[in-house]
């Protein structure tokens, strides 16, 4: 297993590309179930998740090949109606195949994903929305089972809170359902939008996207098309709180200013300049940061996935912040990793209060998920002497390049094999 060395000390500067959104391209890959032929997704980001999804698709009978960012899948007439544990544990994400295959095919299973690093991850709204459609849902022997006896038909559906998978699950059941279904206090993430988009291109009739209501008319049958995903606007607000932190100057091209609004507020308001250019924006950081509360809500609030970021800013502004958690009950878990870096945070339930300090300190970390892996090597930069990250194959899961891009920008990493565990017996 690979660790990254970061050493501290660095200022941010230069231009960073950002590709497209994982949490889009994986969703997009089960667009193209939908619809029999050859689909293509371009702007697509090479990490282990895609390849795990790629996998997912070729076990339902599809043919998938990729070259640079560029994937097209094959769609046959009758695909497959399953997705095994061995991949569903491995990429939560594939839970996202159960409203295509259900709309589709007429029954489906799915190993239940099960919780994960950063909470407990409930499926409840997917299934009640689903049943509402005309499914029958059970679970066995780890598998949710679902089925319909003709074709799901239209439906009102409310979700209890705007859950972006939920949401993504009923979008693609309903395209193909008989009738009008319309879904309320829906997600307006903008890789929401996005699902939307490549839908619509598809034939699909959709309305509100990017508000809380979509209403879906259902059609017969989609046909394949060629989109290009979003960009990642996590990865992007990662590299944009990394400068604000290492008080640099970086611009980031390829996820516009309105997919990232609030964070960027807090940006300004903890005393950065940040400008709108051409397909970015870019950061400009001349002191240190003053503290700044954020409180973490679905879109347009500000991402969970940028609050590992916002307590690293926390932990080197000057003054006290209290930062709120709201989407997920694990979050906090890196937190303690933060603390080994020198950071002085105080957690109470899902609030955390920290009081910046001029500097961090280098020390062993480890990752714990893809965000907390980021915002801890993000941090470390701010250290004093070297941090060694360790578990960094979570990072890779959400950031295809990102020692090489921190490399770009200046700063001093190596990606080294971590040494062998030693094995103590008695
Ligand atoms: N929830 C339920 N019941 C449900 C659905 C969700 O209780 O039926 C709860 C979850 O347990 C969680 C909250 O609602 O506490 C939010 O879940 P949501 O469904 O919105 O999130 P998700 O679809 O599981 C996606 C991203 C996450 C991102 C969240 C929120 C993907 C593959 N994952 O997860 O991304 O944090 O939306 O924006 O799209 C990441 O990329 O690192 C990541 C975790």
């Amino acid at each position: 297993m690979d660790l990254l060395r970061v050493f501290g000390g660095a200022r941010l500067a230069g231009d960073v590309d950002v590709v497209g959104a994982k949490n889009s391209a994986l969703k997009l890959m089960a667009v193209t179930l939908l619809a029999p032929g050859r689909s293509v997704i371009t702007n697509v980001p090479r990490i282990t998740d895609i390849a795990i999804m790629a996998e997912v698709l070729r076990r339902l009978g599809c043919e998938v090949t990729s070259e640079g960012d560029r994937i097209e899948i094959d769609v046959p007439d009758e695909c497959g109606t399953e997705a095994d544990y061995d991949l569903v544990r491995r990429l939560r994400a594939s839970i996202c195949v159960l409203g295509p295959l259900l709309a589709r095919r007429g029954h489906v299973r799915v190993a239940h994903p099960g919780g994960d690093a950063i909470g407990s991850r409930g499926l409840d709204m997917h299934v009640a929305g689903l049943r509402r459609m005309g499914a029958d849902i059970t679970s066995e022997h780890g598998f949710v089972i679902a089925t319909v006896s003709e074709r799901l038909h239209g439906a009102t559906v409310w979700l209890d809170f705007p859950s972006v998978g939920a949401t993504e699950n009923l979008l693609m059941a309903a395209v193909l359902a008989k009738g009008t279904t319309e879904i309320d206090n829906a997600a307006r993430e903008p890789e929401i939008v996005d699902i939307c988009e490549m839908l619509t291109a598809m034939g699909a009739k959709i309305g509100g996207a990017g508000t809380s209501q979509l209403i879906v008319e259902g059609v017969d049958a989609l046909r394949p098309v060629e989109h290009r995903t979003v960009g990642d606007r996590i990865v992007a607000g990662t590299w944009a709180f990394a400068a604000a932190m290492t008080r640099g100057e970086v611009t980031v091209h390829g996820v516009p200013v309105a997919h990232l609004e609030i964070a960027l507020d807090k940006l300004v308001t903890a005393g950065a300049e940040v400008d709108p250019v051409g397909d970015g924006f870019r950061v400009r950081m001349g002191r240190r940061p003053t503290a700044v509360d954020i409180v973490t809500l679905p879109f347009p609030g500000f991402p969970t996935d940028l609050l590992p970021m916002a307590v690293g800013l926390a932990a080197v502004s000057e003054g006290a912040s209290l930062i709120t958690e709201n989407i997920f009950d694990g979050r906090f878990m890196f937190i303690q990793e933060l603390v080994r870096l020198g950071a002085e945070i105080r957690t109470d339930g899902h609030h955390a209060v920290v009081r910046g300090r001029e500097r961090l300190s280098g020390a062993p970390v480890s990752a714990t998920d893809i965000r907390a892996g980021a915002g801890l090597a993000v941090a470390a930069l701010c250290g004093d002497g070297v941090t060694e990250v360790s578990h960094v194959h979570h990072i890779d899961r959400g950031y295809p390049t990102f020692a090489a891009d921190l490399t770009g920008l200046g700063a001093h990493v190596e990606r080294v094999q971590a040494p062998a565990e030693p094995v103590f017996g008695l």
